[in-house]
């Protein structure tokens, strides 16, 4: 791991604030829902679905996927390989997709893909952080949290080579050496 250090770029309170208002648009969308399977993707949402379930008020039920598409670079690769699927299947299900970064968006258009063909009634995505300016398929998530400029970012259960996903702020990486 390269020596840096982390400038806070989005507090607590702001996140907090902007999560509760995306529950409240989410719960709108989705207010005739008889379930809403709520996927996170593994690891970098899973706090930030522990905090946006916790504000929905429709019936929801939880579950998580892990697709790798980075090693401890911070260069996107563009396989995308399923490392832990669902528990349960999605056939017939409202499924909401939260991811922490949309980046170049090969992870995000796989995984939609994936659970696509699995037959969901309604799927819509909700990412945490958006990069739109390093996209190199065109997709936009239904909801974002905040746009950010193309900075490596960590905190809020995002990580640099495994560190930093505790942080309860969003910060940039900046290298010292
Ligand atoms: P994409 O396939 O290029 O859109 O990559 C999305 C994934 O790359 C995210 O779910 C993150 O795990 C990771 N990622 C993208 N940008 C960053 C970053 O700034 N910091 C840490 N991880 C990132």
């Amino acid at each position: 791991m390269r020596r840096h250090v982390v400038d806070e770029m989005i507090g607590e309170e702001t996140i907090a604030a902007r999560v509760a208002a995306l529950a409240a648009e989410i719960d709108a969308h989705f207010a005739d829902t008889e379930k809403l399977v709520v996927i996170g993707l593994l690891r970098g949402a899973f706090v930030f679905v522990a905090d946006l379930a916790r504000k929905l008020t429709v019936p929801v039920e939880i579950d998580f996927l892990e697709a790798s598409s980075y090693g401890n670079a911070t260069e996107s690769s563009r396989e995308v390989r399923v490392l832990k699927d669902l528990r349960a299947g999605i056939e017939g299900c409202d499924v909401l997709l939260v991811e922490d970064i949309v980046d170049t968006g090969h992870t995000l258009s796989a995984v939609l893909a994936l659970l696509r063909a699995r037959g969901p009634a309604r799927l819509e995505t909700c990412a945490l952080l958006d990069k739109p300016s390093r996209r190199e398929v065109a997709l936009t998530p239904r909801w974002v949290g905040f746009e950010i400029p193309d900075a490596f970012v960590v905190g809020y259960g995002i990580d640099y080579a495994q560190r930093h996903r505790n942080r309860p702020a969003i910060g940039t990486v900046r290298f010292i050496d």
